[in-house]
């Protein structure tokens, strides 16, 4: 009982992410923890907001001095009408998931961007003035297209079942950086010369389909040259293709540091203050753990 006495005070901000559904979320766990572990006065929930009631739950939330949000499905898009102002790197991808409380209004950012960033750099890899093949063109394949443009890559390629995908999403990132940029469709990824890295924002390996893998042919690692491969997937913790990228000598990565590392990204923005790589790295190994035993 002393326990909630000696958290919840009424000093204690509160911060949330919205989203319908949301009761499976797993951010209150990593911002609890990070409460935690860091000692400030906050608690983070977990709020389910209608479509037809996110205008009012999000003006709402403003006057009651809620410092921090983070949006999820459905509203990252729609969310984006009710801001005083959206950062860049939201505004190329059209979504928002981070809402910062201002004088204006609420300030809308993406930090799915910069917490596949922080996974990556955080393994030892840097994308700078690499080959970047990307897979995938939904709004996971958004993040890691903006990021690997922002990392500095020279050249990106993005595969997509439907191409038409791909290449809006290449025209659309081609208004803002200057590496080359590629849209191929899924189908003939075979035909691309080499790529030093992958990222997979494909659901391929997930749910129903479990056990598949975006990428059939097990000599495509070896043949193209790959050295890492991030998988956005963290359920099952190792996809088939990581497993077959692992085989062929490739590093992996799956996409729980990404999802740890967004919320990091969000606690910065919010509190103003950079976490360094160690604590980072300490935080995803406690919920790594934490997740793998009970979720
Ligand atoms: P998220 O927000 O998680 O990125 P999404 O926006 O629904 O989810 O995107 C899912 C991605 O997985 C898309 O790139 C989708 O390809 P399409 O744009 O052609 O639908 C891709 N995807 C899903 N199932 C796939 C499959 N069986 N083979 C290839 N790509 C698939």
């Amino acid at each position: 009982m002393s326990d909630i006495f000696d958290k919840v005070k009424g000093t204690t901000d509160v911060f949330t992410v919205i989203g319908c559904p949301v009761k499976h979320s797993f951010s209150p766990v990593i911002h609890n923890t990070m409460s935690e572990i860091t000692g400030r006065d906050f608690i983070y929930t977990a709020m389910e907001v209608q479509p037809d009631c996110l205008q009012g739950a999000v003006k709402g939330a403003y006057c009651l001095g809620i410092k921090g949000i983070n949006v999820t499905v459905p509203h990252k898009v729609a969310v984006m009408d009710i801001l005083c102002d959206i950062e860049k790197r939201a505004r190329v991808i059209g979504a928002v998931n981070t809402l910062k409380y201002t004088d204006d209004g609420y300030v809308g950012y993406n930090t799915d961007v910069i917490g596949v960033g922080y996974a990556i750099k955080n393994k030892g890899y840097s994308i700078k003035d690499k080959t970047v093949l990307l897979l995938g063109a939904g709004g996971a394949g958004n993040a890691c297209a903006v990021m690997a443009c922002d990392e500095g890559c020279k050249k990106l390629i993005i595969a997509n079942r439907t191409v038409e995908k791909a290449k809006r999403l290449a025209r659309n990132l081609a208004a803002h950086y200057d590496c080359s940029i590629e849209a191929v469709a899924m189908s003939d990824i075979s035909e691309i010369d080499g790529c030093d890295i992958i990222l997979n924002s494909t659901t391929v390996g997930f749910g129903d389909q479990k056990g598949s893998s975006p990428i059939e042919d097990k000599n495509f690692y070896k043949e193209k040259g790959v050295e890492f491969v991030f998988d956005a997937i963290y359920t099952p913790w190792e996809t088939q293709l990581l497993k077959d990228a692992s085989e062929a000598g490739a590093e992996t990565l799956n996409g729980f540091s990404m999802l740890v590392y967004q919320a990091v990204a969000a606690e910065e923005i919010w509190f103003d203050e950079k976490y360094s790589r160690d604590m980072q790295e300490k935080l995803c190994k406690k919920l790594s753990k934490y997740y793998r035993e009970n979720c």
